[in-house]
């Protein structure tokens, strides 16, 4: 039995204070609806754009990195459409931040995914600003120490991993919210890490050929982050297998543990969730779940996308519709590309 002295009570309420603040930490992800705007001056940091006071107070400070944030959103929010399109839950209410709806809240896999995107899309994008000279909070990264093997040389600008990860942790309170006790905000700090790690795990380097006549006898290359796609590949499997987790305590210190006795350890770049999803078949806005009446779905595939799984057995409709695209393109010289449109008529099944 826990006992609960005054001190626990006033560090109780510190934290529910505190928690307002932070433990939604993914509500800048809000910030792709404002992906237009300009941020030139402090007064452009407000929190009404999803941002936390905290993180008012880091834009005020780096502004001139706030663009590549609001990217970073519109390719995180983006990502987690893509790769969710053909399953059940397809991340549509993410866009609804900063309101957060239950699915993001109660602990689930699909929690973990966009923690573990959020913080993945900020990291590359921060540290591809640095690269690229969007930004002048930062310049290229710092080559490997590793002295490269004879068929190159490290030159050129590479992308600054760990200004990335410094501002990543810094913007989403990284290290305040990975010293809570409570389950919800430890799941989410561990997942912010993950997806870092991933993030910095894909590092590859990118190279340049010169010589004579390209014959690339000498060769430079730079780090170069994964282009961003794969990295949210790489996320999805993660989400496909993470893992169960309990709070334990020991020696005074809460900790995770696996459900799955089988499970050894947690490894810092797998996702963790502490709640079984629904299967986000019908609606039920207290699991988060909106279902998938009306989704489209594959009538030939027996996979996520596919209607049997994909409409929960209750079957589909089909109906032809007309679609138009851009067909017969032509080139004129100079330089235009001229196209006429062509209907098709498709046949589509939608979830009853
Ligand atoms: C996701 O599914 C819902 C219905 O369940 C649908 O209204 C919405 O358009 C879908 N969103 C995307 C991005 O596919």
């Amino acid at each position: 039995m826990e006992m609960f002295s005054n001190k626990n009570i006033v560090q109780l309420v510190i934290w529910v204070i505190l928690c307002m603040d932070l433990c939604m930490a993914v509500k800048w992800l809000a910030l792709f609806k404002s992906r237009t705007k300009k941020w030139n001056f402090p007064d452009d940091c407000k929190k009404s754009s999803g941002l936390t006071s905290e993180q008012v107070r880091i834009c005020e400070q780096h502004v001139s990195l706030m663009e590549t944030v609001a990217q970073a959103s519109l390719k995180g929010v983006d990502a987690c459409q893509k790769q969710f399109s053909d399953r059940r839950w397809n991340c549509s209410t993410i866009t609804s931040v900063p309101k957060m709806t239950k699915d993001l809240k109660r602990g689930t896999r699909e929690q973990a995914f966009v923690y573990g995107i959020a913080s993945a899309t900020l990291i590359h994008s921060v540290a591809r600003a640095c690269s690229i000279g969007a930004t002048n909070e930062c310049t290229c990264g710092a080559f490997p120490l590793k002295a490269p093997s004879d068929d190159f040389k490290w030159g050129g600008c590479g992308d600054n991993v760990d200004y990335g990860l410094r501002f990543t942790e810094l913007f989403t309170s990284y290290h305040t919210i990975k010293n809570s006790k409570r389950k919800k905000t430890m799941m989410n700090a561990h997942n912010t890490a993950a997806g870092t790690q991933v993030a910095i795990s894909s590092r590859t380097k990118a190279c340049k050929c010169h010589g004579v006549s390209g014959s690339c006898s000498i060769k430079t290359c730079w780090p170069s982050l994964a282009d961003f796609n794969k990295i949210a590949e790489t996320l999805k499997h993660k989400y496909g297998r993470a893992i169960e987790v309990k709070r334990k305590r020991k020696k005074g210190v809460s900790m995770f543990a696996p459900i799955n006795k089988n499970v050894k350890s947690i490894p810092n770049d797998e996702l963790v969730y502490i709640q079984k999803s629904p299967d986000y078949c019908s609606p039920d806005r207290k699991m988060g779940s909106i279902g998938t009446q009306g989704r489209n779905c594959d009538r030939d595939s027996h996979d996520s996308g596919g209607c049997d799984i994909m409409c929960c057995g209750r079957g589909y409709d089909s109906s032809d519709v007309q679609i138009f695209r851009r067909c017969e393109c032509k080139y004129y010289w100079c330089c235009e590309v001229k196209c006429n449109t062509c209907s098709e008529i498709v046949r589509v099944h939608r979830c009853r």
